[in-house]
């Protein structure tokens, strides 16, 4: 079976939903800067599930490279999912222009660019998937994280003109909208835990909604309606709350 590329694949989302897509059968790609801290997990993984796992040294923000990243890639794969985000420091960005730049260029232009490179190549093999990790941070700006939150409403709405363009040309793309997931992001905290998934979780949510065809994947689940409530609230309401 064919291989899948994934992008930031030290994220304990990305390193859960490697294991998902071993399990059924797909060969790895698993690219991420500093990459051979992934070494002893791609080496259980491959003992595991007997599929192949090469690691791919790559940063995000280098754009000079990306060309001859995805040129590198032995056999082009069949689909390709990004996990790449910054949360970053709210407070700090919105003084300097360093931090508000690297969140983004981390959560938006970066990406883009790498998938822009990978679609065109899709578009014209007629074949593929495009799976993007977004966040339900993006559906309405918040005080506490609009900076990311920006980057990722961006990210969706490329997503979303992507998959329209692509469609005639048979290429899947996938907007993830995880809501709070317990990873290296959210260390330290305070999570309300029914609205909080495991990254385990989110990688069979992903690999079921890849699957299936899906535009869109709120995940959990409940997210996609505690969004519908928070993006009905008027925003001279919204303004005065603290969500
Ligand atoms: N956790 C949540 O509650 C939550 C909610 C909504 C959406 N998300 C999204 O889910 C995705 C995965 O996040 P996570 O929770 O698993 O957190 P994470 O572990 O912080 O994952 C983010 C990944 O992006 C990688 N990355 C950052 N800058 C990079 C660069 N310049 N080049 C290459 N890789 C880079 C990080 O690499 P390093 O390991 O080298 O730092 C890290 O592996 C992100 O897109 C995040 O925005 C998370």
């Amino acid at each position: 079976m064919s291989s899948i590329l994934i992008l930031g694949a030290k994220s304990d989302i990305a390193k859960a939903i490697a294991i998902e897509y071993a399990t059924h059968g797909h060969d790895l790609y698993l690219a991420a800067r500093n990459v051979e801290a992934l070494a002893d997990f791609a080496t259980d993984l491959q003992i595991k599930t007997q599929k192949k796992v090469v690691l791919k040294e790559f940063d995000i923000l280098d754009l000079d490279k990306q060309q001859n990243f995805y040129a590198s890639l032995e056999e082009k794969p069949e689909g390709v999912i990004s996990a790449v985000g910054y949360l970053g420091d709210q407070l700090k960005a919105q003084k300097s222009q360093g931090e508000c730049g690297l969140i983004l260029a981390t959560n938006y232009t970066a990406v883009v660019n790498l998938l822009n490179i990978i679609a065109n190549d899709f578009e014209r093999r007629g074949s593929g998937f495009i799976t993007g990790i977004s966040s339900v941070a993006g559906d309405r700006g918040r005080k506490s994280n609009y900076l990311y939150g920006s980057a990722k409403a961006a990210l969706t709405a490329y997503l979303s003109g992507l998959r329209n363009r692509l469609f005639d040309s048979g290429v899947q793309v996938l907007t993830v909208k995880p809501g709070f997931v317990r990873t290296k992001m959210t260390e330290g905290m305070d999570l309300p835990g029914k609205l909080t998934a495991q990254p385990e979780e989110v990688a069979k949510d992903v690999y079921a909604a890849q699957q299936k065809g899906k535009d869109i994947l709120y995940t959990k689940w409940v997210w996609r309606y505690v969004m519908a409530i928070i993006t009905s609230i008027p925003e001279w309401m919204f303004k005065k709350m603290s969500i």
